[in-house]
């Protein structure tokens, strides 16, 4: 894709990478991705926000072709999806000084060969002039690395942010609109890089607020040409906030915890309540992420393998823990053939997750009535603890 304009002296470069299927070996792209690069040229300079990914370089390099010029790169994040060309840039225009934030120069020197001589550190608030234009830096650590900045262009009105607001979503498309499919690739994007920091990312939204700017400009996904959207689902996501909704991640080898699953599923939703059940093998693990963002409560189904859980338990169940939802409430479901100590195995994989447990039901073989009068006992508690939310 050609570079594209957004405004007078204001262009979009970069790559959409539409058939990227897994990010950092873990996190599936149902819908790929790009890497959003930004040329600001001013009455004077000339910079470049953030770059692409090293796969991606060549159509970087194809863009820049006619830029003679840059006087300044900026790293707005470490990682290398945005950083990796910064060595081929930095040798191609030998003028050019890589600009970031105080931690960003540790960690820029940890992952890349760059030269230490041609980074200037800028402090958070400082102002960089490149004539009628003007870059002003704004820490926001840990979203989602500690060295993380946004770039305010307050006379174009654009917010530049890197991850921060970003989607993993590979589009033609330059603007989000009011697309509906961007927030819920925003929502996967924040599910699954973005939670574990919630707690920050509440003061970074607030100095975010203070900002005006008509425009936010992420390195993946479209441009936020209606911010309002974009901002409230982050401040709503990043809360206190719990929806009446419970979570079901089960797998079932020989259909009895399905049983057991399929019965709550039945019992909660006759009370109001949002029930989500995921069949571990089959189900597209973002999709579990994008729940725990806001869900009140979770009930793990697992049978029992050798005294512990399925694999795919433990894998959702490690997740869950790695990405600290707000969660209120956990409990566990399953059956096992002779024993297990799936309760006592699950319980201490979840040390981050502060939630209060409200029980166990565990049969041998398959569910008898007993069964379904245990898990009637657990629906009561479930049921109590949503209403008094
Ligand atoms: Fe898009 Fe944290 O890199």
């Amino acid at each position: 894709m050609k570079k594209r304009q957004i405004c007078q002296g204001v262009h979009w470069l970069g790559a959409v990478d539409w058939n990227r299927r897994l990010f950092d070996s873990l996190i599936p792209l149902p819908d790929g991705t790009s890497y959003n690069s930004y040329l600001v040229q001013g009455s004077e300079k000339t910079a470049l926000i953030d770059t692409v990914d090293p796969a991606k370089l060549q159509i970087l390099q194809e863009q820049l072709s006619d830029v003679e010029t840059l006087d300044y790169v900026v790293a707005q994040h470490a990682e290398q999806d945005h950083s990796g060309a910064l060595p081929w840039l930095l040798d191609s225009y030998p003028q050019c000084r890589l600009v970031c934030s105080s931690k960003a120069e540790g960690l820029l020197l940890d992952h890349l060969d760059i030269d230490p001589q041609r980074i200037s550190v800028v402090a958070d608030g400082e102002c960089l002039t490149l004539g009628d234009k003007t870059l002003q830096f704004h820490y926001t650590p840990w979203v989602h690395w500690p060295e993380t900045m946004v770039t305010h262009l307050p006379e174009d009105k654009i917010l530049f942010t890197c991850d921060f607001f970003g989607s993993h979503w590979a589009t033609d498309s330059l603007y989000a609109g009011n697309d509906p499919r961007v927030c819920e690739a925003a929502k996967r994007y924040f599910a699954e890089i973005m939670l574990p920091f919630r707690k920050t990312i509440q003061g970074n939204l607030k100095k975010v607020r203070s900002l005006d700017f008509d425009y936010i400009a992420p390195s993946h996904g479209p441009i936020f040409d209606h911010p309002e959207c974009i901002l409230s689902s982050y401040e709503d996501w990043a809360s206190e906030d719990v929806a009446n909704k419970v979570l079901i991640p089960y797998v079932s080898m020989h259909g009895s915890t399905e049983a057991m699953v399929d019965y709550l599923v039945s019992g909660l939703n006759q009370s109001g309540i949002n029930v989500l059940p995921f069949e571990l093998t089959t189900t597209d693990i973002g999709k579990l992420a994008i729940e725990l963002v806001d869900a009140a409560t979770i009930i793990i189904g697992t049978p029992t393998v050798n005294l512990g859980p399925h694999p795919q338990v433990a894998y959702a169940v490690n997740l869950a823990n790695i990405l600290r939802p707000k969660l209120k409430h956990a409990a566990i479901v399953g059956s096992y053939g002779w024993g297990s100590k799936v309760v006592d195995q699950i319980s201490g994989m979840i040390p981050n997750l502060k939630v209060e447990v409200l029980g166990a039901v565990l049969c041998k073989g398959i569910p008898r009535q007993s069964t379904f009068s245990e898990l009637d006992a657990l629906m009561d508690l479930v049921k109590q603890r949503h209403a008094d939310m």
